[in-house]
C-alpha cells in the first residue's frame, strides 16, 4: 500500500494506478477518519470485490466538528490503521494534514440545504457542511468511479447522495450494511471512549431498533407508535440521554407519519460525553 500525504502526489498515484490496471479499470474510494474497525474494513472488502484499484483516505476533518466537540481527542491510531487497511487490500492511502486540505484562505464550502439541518445536522450545526465539503474535495482529488459509505451514518448518506445528484458528480455511491458487535452494538470509532458501564448503556440503541423492527414485522406502521416504543427502551436506561428518535424518509430525511419501504428509524443518544447513533432502514422486500 502506498501512502500519500499531498494532493499532488495522490492525484498522480491514482492516475498511475489506473493506467497500470488497464484502460477500463475502475477505482474505489473509501473515505474514513481513521481509528479503523471492521465497519471500515467491510467497505474496503466491497470495493476490492467490485473495483480494480482501491483507494482509502484517513483524514480527521476539522470542518465537520463543532467547537465543543471531540476533534482534539478523536482517536488516532495511524500505524495500526495502515496495517489493517493494507491487509484488507487498499492500494493507495491518502492521509493529508489539515493544512494540505484547508490552506489559509480556503473559503469555499459545499452546503446541501435542508437535509443538512435534519437528524445529526440539527444537533450538530455545520457538521454536514464539513462532510459534504471534504467528500467533494476527496472526489476531486481522487476521481473515484465508486465511493463506499456505511448505512450506520444514514443521514450522511442522504446528504452525499443529494450532493452527487445536484452537482452531477460522476461517482456512484454504494452503501454497505452496518457492522455490529456480537451483542448488537454498531461498531464506531467513538466506542473506544465508552466506560464498561456506558458500553452497557449503549446497547439500548440496537435494542430499541430491534423492538421497532419486530413491531414493523408484525405490521405496525404508525410512526407515533413506533417512536413511542423506541423511546420506552431508551428512556429507561439510567445514564443514557436520548438526543433524537426520528422516523423519516431515507432520501429526504423528512418525517413520515406511516412507515413504508425506504423509511428510516434513526436514533442518537449520549452515553456520558459520547454521542452514539444507530438506525434501521425498512427493507423494500419485506415491508411494501
Ligand atoms: P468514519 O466515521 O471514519 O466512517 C468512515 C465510513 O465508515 C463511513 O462511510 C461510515 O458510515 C462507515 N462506518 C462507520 N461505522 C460503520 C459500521 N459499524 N458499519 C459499516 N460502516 C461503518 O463517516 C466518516 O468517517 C466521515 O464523515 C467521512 C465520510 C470520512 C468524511 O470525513
Amino acid at each position: 500500500m502506498r501512502i500519500l500525504t499531498t494532493i499532488h502526489a495522490m492525484r498522480l498515484a491514482c492516475k498511475q494506478a489506473r493506467r497500470a490496471a488497464g484502460e477500463d479499470s475502475t477505482l474505489a474510494l473509501i473515505p474514513t477518519m481513521g481509528a479503523v474497525h471492521k465497519g471500515h474494513l467491510s467497505l474496503v472488502d466491497a470495493g476490492r470485490k467490485e473495483c480494480d484499484v482501491v483507494a482509502a483516505s484517513i483524514f480527521v476533518n476539522p470542518l465537520q466538528f463543532g467547537p465543543t466537540e471531540d476533534f482534539a481527542c478523536y482517536p488516532r491510531s495511524f500505524d495500526d490503521d495502515c496495517r489493517q487497511l493494507a491487509k484488507a487490500g487498499v492500494d493507495l492511502l491518502f492521509a493529508p494534514e489539515a493544512q494540505e486540505m484547508y490552506p489559509a484562505g480556503a473559503t469555499t464550502f459545499v452546503e446541501v440545504a435542508g437535509l443538512s439541518e435534519r437528524l445529526d445536522g440539527a444537533s450538530r450545526p455545520g457538521h454536514f457542511r464539513g462532510v459534504a465539503t471534504v467528500v467533494n474535495k476527496l472526489f476531486n482529488i481522487i476521481a473515484p468511479d465508486v465511493a463506499y459509505f456505511g448505512q450506520k451514518d444514514a443521514a450522511q448518506v442522504a446528504v452525499l447522495r443529494t450532493m452527487v445528484r445536484d452537482l452531477d458528480l460522476p461517482v456512484r455511491i454504494i452503501v454497505g450494511p452496518t457492522v455490529r458487535e456480537p451483542d448488537g452494538l454498531a461498531l464506531s470509532s467513538r466506542n473506544r471512549y465508552l466506560s464498561p458501564d456506558q458500553r452497557i448503556q449503549a446497547l439500548a440503541l440496537s435494542r430499541a431498533l430491534h423492538v421497532v423492527e419486530e413491531l414493523v414485522d408484525r405490521g405496525e406502521r404508525s410512526s407515533v407508535v413506533l417512536r413511542a416504543a423506541a423511546a420506552e427502551v431508551l428512556n429507561h436506561v439510567p445514564g443514557l440521554r436520548p438526543d433524537y428518535i426520528e422516523i423519516v424518509s431515507s432520501d429526504t430525511l423528512e418525517p413520515v407519519v406511516s412507515v413504508a419501504s425506504g423509511a428510516l428509524i434513526a436514533l442518537a443518544a449520549w452515553a456520558g460525553e459520547t454521542r452514539l447513533i444507530d438506525n434501521f432502514r425498512v427493507d423494500p422486500a419485506s415491508h411494501d
